[in-house]
């Protein structure tokens, strides 16, 4: 058996031509019959608030703020990056050990 990863982005200068509604039934359909991780990395946050995501990764760690921006359904995993502007930037060094430190969180299925 093979692991492989594949990654699609789905992105557009243009607002409103379908790039969430197209990223959403791709990744329902693509999980039926593999494991899918959908970002939403737009702070729009269209896909994240389908699964009742009301913050973001980023936001988290940035911000300080509570909420949950990672859930499961099946096979498919959402994760919310950014569901406000962040108000400040991360100081980058920081900013990657702690998603280092979350993903490996995460990696024990314990979702916030
Ligand atoms: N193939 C389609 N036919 C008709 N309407 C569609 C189609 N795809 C998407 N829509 C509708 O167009 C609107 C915008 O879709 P969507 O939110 O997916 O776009 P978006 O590119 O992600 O927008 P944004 O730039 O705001 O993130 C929605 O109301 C959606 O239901
Ligand atoms: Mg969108």
């Amino acid at each position: 058996m093979t692991n492989r990863i594949v990654k699609f982005s789905l992105f557009s200068i243009k607002g409103g031509v379908g790039k969430s509604t197209i990223a959403y039934f791709l990744a329902k359909k693509l999980s039926e019959k593999y494991k899918v991780l959908l970002v939403d990395r737009d702070y729009t946050n269209t896909i994240g608030r389908i699964f009742g995501l009301k913050t973001g990764l980023i936001n988290v760690i940035a911000d300080k703020v509570e909420g949950k921006y990672l859930v499961q359904e099946g096979n498919l995993r959402v994760l919310t990056l950014v569901s406000i502007l962040p108000t400040k930037l991360p100081n980058v060094k920081e900013f990657v050990e702690n998603v280092l430190q979350g993903i490996k969180r995460h990696r024990s299925c314990n979702y916030r």
